[in-house]
């Protein structure tokens, strides 16, 4: 008999194992390192073989009597193997169940590395919903891999069917080598380019062979940003990666220069949603977008404003058949919105507490009028305003209320900061000098039954709603709204942070928005293929360039155009429109974009 130790050192099992991986490994090998040690007369690869031969169909099932039945089988050896099967199969009923996330090319590797061992080409889809959770493997063809054989309907009429939301393709190639031919290379751009068109992106094109496998997104990314396909929430494709050329869509704009009146003033003594200096803010655009809801969407139930900001816009919505939604990651907006959109409290029981924190006597300095003081406001409004959010914190613990009160707050401070309506710089001169007053809001509180207000991001929010009309108004450039309103989150959330530099900023890391990066628009895509509603209303505004390029848009309009086509028929409204800006970079003649999508 040939003693384990008779076969060269390279070819014995444990040494594969290192060297290879498991997956070099044949059955009888893995066996192998289960047992050991062989038994009188077999050494430990003869017993495997010996084994896995005679039990090969129902190997998973046999029983330690089985194995007794093989002479010089003993009860040690018996119950090693079970053991081993047992675990297994107690691990694969707990995760059947579980959904199967790809993650990585590894997690696509572990589904279809079989295909290493295959005679003939293969060309295996792998279709992921929005979770990257595999819906279905499916063997897309057999036998040469060839672009002129492969359609991409065959690959993309599945992943429709199947609701895919992105796809990754597997194929092997059996003379053992995995580095990918120029027929692959052609082969995948075709696909990459066909699957952006369909709206089912290609995520990654692995090659097999024996023992390797290739995969074109590690290939292609920079490695320093991780393996997986999803990172900082964003996921990348074959398309981003290859750079293609993307294919260019038309569609008509639409002139509209109706004008359209304010509204009436709010009474003495009370604000508005509307009375608050806001970057993009859309109170003047209100009739043009009633406007295009009137025509386009009929009899609606439910409106969300997702990026909200004031809040106008949903606001212009909130009647009692209509619930809407208003969301703002914003806390400073938030507790707006919930005063504005979301209490059932008749502020008018409240005018008697604005009144009492109108009347506080306050002489000595606090966090606020230390930091703020001479600086966004006169070092008297400061204190006044470090006490009054103070007071609210120690008087008021109701939250409905306490919204209320900070709500208040917000809209005095910006009837008195010495700025341009933002908080990234103040001005040098401090003519700010009025004391700071709270009003009592003017809120329609009969109309708030049904609606919901959030804190969220916009992309996890969507995935949790649904609403007859969407309005989008994400912000349109690098400017982050928790710069400009660092001061108004610091007041709102009265942490008393430590603040920084000569603009007295706290830490903003936690709420930066994907819209304002140099990838807003895959942040836009995965909102749009989560959206479940029946109109969609985006405003964007692309029409303006600024010097600095801080002003310039995130998306062009191609890209909102592919994306939004993929969800259903698309069309443009256009106004000219001065908006309200940081004064140096929007110049005359911008125009105010709604992309209006009837959903299929
Ligand atoms: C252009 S403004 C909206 C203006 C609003 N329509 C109005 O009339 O006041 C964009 C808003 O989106 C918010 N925002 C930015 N990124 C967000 C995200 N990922 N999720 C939720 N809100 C976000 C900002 O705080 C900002 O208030």
């Amino acid at each position: 008999m040939q003693k384990i130790k008779d076969i060269p050192k390279v070819d014995r099992p444990r040494e594969l194992f290192i060297q290879k991986g498991a997956d070099a490994l044949s059955k009888s090998d893995l066996l192998a390192i289960i047992l050991g040690s062989g038994i009188k007369g077999k050494n430990v690869r003869q017993l495997s073989e010996h084994i896995i031969r005679r039990f090969s169909k129902n190997f998973l099932t046999i029983t330690v009597d089985d194995l007794l039945e093989i002479s010089g089988i003993g009860q040690a050896k018996a119950l090693q193997i079970i053991s081993a099967i047992s675990l297994v199969k107690r691990f694969y009923e707990e995760n059947k169940d579980r959904d199967v996330v790809i993650r990585n090319s590894n997690d696509a590797f572990a589904l279809t590395y079989d295909l290493g061992d295959k005679k003939k080409e293969y060309l295996i889809c792998l279709y992921l919903n929005a979770r990257n959770v595999l819906i279905k493997k499916d063997i897309v063809s057999v036998g040469l891999l060839d672009k002129t054989l492969i359609h991409p309907r065959e690959i993309f009429y599945p992943a429709t069917k199947l609701n895919a939301s992105s796809i990754i393709l597997v194929h092997n190639h059996p003379s053992g080598n995995s580095i990918p031919s120029e027929k692959d290379q052609r082969i995948v751009a075709r696909i990459v380019q066909a699957g952006e068109i369909m709206g089912v992106p290609v995520i990654d094109f692995i090659i097999i062979s024996e023992n390797k496998h290739y995969s074109f997104y590690l290939n292609l990314k920079d490695s320093d940003n991780g393996l997986d396909y999803v990172s900082d929430g964003i996921q990348t494709t074959l398309f981003d990666l290859l750079e293609i050329d993307k294919p260019l869509y038309n569609a008509n704009i639409q002139k509209i220069n109706r004008p359209y009146p304010l509204f009436l003033k709010a009474r003495a003594d009370t604000f508005q949603l509307h009375n608050r200096r806001y970057l993009g803010n859309k109170y003047k655009l209100l009739g043009f977008i009633e406007d295009i809801v009137i025509e386009k969407c009929n009899s609606i139930k439910s409106f969300c404003d997702i990026f909200a900001g004031t809040g106008v816009v949903g606001e212009r919505f909130n009647k009692p058949e209509i619930r809407v939604i208003s969301n703002d990651f914003l806390y400073s907006n938030y507790v707006c919105l919930r005063a504005f959109l979301g209490t059932s409290i008749n502020v008018r029981d409240i005018a008697e507490k604005i009144h009492y924190l109108n009347n506080l006597q306050v002489e000595q300095d606090n966090y606020f009028s230390e930091h703020f003081g001479n600086t966004y406001f006169s070092l008297e409004n400061a204190r006044k305003i470090g006490a009054i959010r103070e007071e609210i914190e120690k008087i008021e613990k109701i939250e409905e209320v306490k919204n209320i009160l900070i709500c208040s707050l917000i809209y005095a401070i910006d009837k008195v900061a010495n700025t341009v309506g933002h908080y990234d710089a103040f001005r040098k001169d401090l003519d700010m000098l009025q004391p700071i007053k709270l009003l009592v809001p003017d809120i329609d509180y009969l109309n708030n039954g049904n609606n919901e207000v959030y804190k969220e991001n916009a992309n996890i929010l969507i995935r949790q709603i649904t609403c007859d009309v969407l309005y989008i108004d994400p912000p349109y450039n690098s400017r982050q709204y928790s710069d400009a309103y660092h001061l108004l989150e610091n007041v709102a959330q009265w942490k008393k942070p430590t603040v920084e530099g000569v603009a007295k900023k706290m830490d903003r890391s936690h709420i930066k928005s994907l819209y304002c990066l140099k990838n807003a628009i895959q942040a836009f895509d995965d909102l749009i293929k989560n959206a479940n509603c029946k109109h969609i209303l985006l405003s964007y505004n692309n029409t303006g360039d600024s010097k600095d390029g801080r002003s310039n848009a995130r998306m062009s309009d191609n890209d909102i155009l592919q994306i939004l086509l993929n969800k259903g028929e698309v069309e443009i409204f256009e106004r000219d429109y001065k908006a309200f800006s940081t004064g140096k970079s929007n110049g005359d003649g911008n125009a105010e974009r709604i992309f209006y999508c009837k959903v299929n």
